[in-house]
């Protein structure tokens, strides 16, 4: 890898921090939708996760001790702004203050996210959120204080993580706050998101501060289940709603023609005027950042049962011609060995995706998520043997360094995650980190912190800029 690649690793503010409730810190949607029961597993909130607010150092000097050269994790809009818009809460401006400054003194980039789903709950309630265009100044103003705090001493800004994913899983399948299931609001409000991405994008070099600044995406790749031509109009239906509904307005600042079509046919009424389409123009990011986790798999709509099945989405919508079952289904990958929570295990597939990516667009990448989510065992001389964790790691890396032979940019590298932390639906049942936090369910665990041997072998990786080296070093 080049010289100043960044081999990193990442969190996200409600997944770590805990002290939900104290130094001023208003409420989020997240804080809200975790204490209904039934809606996480066994009812595990972010009141403390991992208690990164109080543990900062010490799991910054784990890191140093790592070697890890750079830190992703995301600032708490509540936190900063505790009702959205309006009062600064100076206690939050200083713990972030304080963070970045820890990092930066031990050596480690900060990436800075500006938004991992916590939104603030006051914003929800009393406008319904990304579900108005209002957003876009409360976003662009809370992102305007963030850039005058920490914009000398961060170089690099992730604008929104996953807008895809907090869109789909909250306005489709409900199954994230705000538990909407409507496919108008949906892209109505994903279009909101998309402006907010791009004004805050065109502020940020306005400011003229010296970092780098893009959206993170979750890119599956797509596969058609054969090579039937209806199977591969069907891929490229669901390429159009999955990715490049986001990657070309971030990317070349406008829609594509096709996916607006798509959209329109669908019986949607985007909400889209002349000056977002000047906004979106100004605002095209300078990397993306891209988390991958998997592949996708299509088929045609008039295959077989299968893919119904696995296209479980259920919908309630008050727009009756909307369905997207009647363009793509989602099918079984028969190559693909799965993860325990049946994700598809696919490392050519993320050498495949970065390819696309580049030659669509050729535009640095910087993979800002990648990692297994597993069931890891502390066994009783205290230690984790995550071995599972390593080979998938190691091959996602291999084939990442093949890619970069194959002429993709790609800037960096940060793992999921670096301590384990709460997996928004899933409790701690499923863990990603490089260290081992000793808690469950219970508010109340030590929190004591453990390496794992995954640990030991990214400390490895790092110090012999990658996969390749390291393996020849030890042969
Ligand atoms: C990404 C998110 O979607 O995947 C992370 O950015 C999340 O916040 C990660 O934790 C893994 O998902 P999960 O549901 O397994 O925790």
């Amino acid at each position: 890898m080049k010289k100043d690649f960044l081999w990193g690793s990442a969190s996200a503010a409600y997944q770590i921090e805990g002290a939900a409730n104290i130094d001023g810190k208003g409420p989020s949607i997240w804080d809200q939708f975790s204490h209904i029961p039934g809606n996480t597993y066994k009812n595990t909130t972010g009141d403390v996760t991992i208690d990164f607010y109080h543990r900062y150092q010490e799991d910054i000097a784990l890191m140093r001790e790592m070697g890890l050269q750079a830190y992703r994790f995301s600032i708490s809009w509540p936190r900063i702004l505790p009702t959205g818009s309006g009062r600064v809460n100076q206690e939050g401006i200083d713990f972030y203050h304080a963070v970045i400054d820890e990092l930066i003194k031990n050596g480690i980039e900060p990436i800075v996210t500006i938004y991992h789903w916590d939104l603030p709950l006051e914003l929800q309630q009393s406008y319904n959120g990304f579900g108005n265009r209002k957003i876009i100044e409360d976003f662009t103003n809370y992102c305007k204080i963030l850039f005058t705090e920490y914009g000398e001493k961060v170089n690099y800004w992730i604008t929104l993580n996953e807008q895809n994913v907090f869109m789909e899983a909250g306005y489709l399948d409900a199954t994230f706050p705000p538990q909407e299931n409507d496919y108008q609001l949906y892209f109505n409000a994903n279009h909101y998101a998309t402006v907010a991405n791009a004004q805050v994008i065109d502020l940020y070099r306005k400011m003229k501060l010296p970092g780098k600044i893009g959206p993170s995406f979750a890119y599956k790749a797509v596969y058609a289940k054969s090579c039937d031509p209806a199977d591969v109009l069907a891929m490229e239906n669901a390429q159009e709603l999955t990715n490049w509904l986001w990657l070309d307005p971030y990317i070349t600042g406008k829609y594509n023609q096709i996916t607006l079509k798509t959209i329109e046919k669908m019986g949607i009424n985007l909400d889209i005027t002349t000056q977002d389409i000047e906004i979106l123009t100004k605002g095209k990011c300078d990397f993306i950042g891209i988390n991958y986790y998997r592949t996708q798999t299509i088929k045609s709509a008039d295959k077989t049962k299968e893919a119904v099945e696995v296209s479980k989405r259920t919908v309630n919508s008050n727009i009756k011609n909307f369905a997207t079952d009647k363009l793509y289904l989602k099918a079984k990958n028969q190559y693909l060995p799965t993860t325990e929570w049946n994700w598809a295990i696919d490392p050519v597939g993320f050498r495949i995706m970065l390819r696309r990516l580049t030659s669509r667009y050729d535009i640095p990448i910087m993979i800002t998520e990648n990692g297994l989510g597993a069931v890891d065992v502390l066994n009783e001389e205290k230690k984790i043997h995550d071995d599972y964790r390593i080979n998938y790691l190691s091959q996602h890396i291999t084939e990442l360094e093949q890619a970069v032979e194959e002429g993709c940019n790609i800037i960096g590298y940060c793992s999921w995650s670096f301590q384990d932390l709460f997996s928004w639906l899933n409790g701690y049942t499923k863990r990603y980190g490089f260290v081992y936090v000793d808690r469950d369910v219970d508010d109340n665990s030590k929190l004591l912190r453990y390496k794992k041997d995954s640990f030991y072998w990214y400390q490895q990786v790092i110090k012999n800029n990658g996969i390749k080296n390291f393996n020849n070093d030890n042969e």
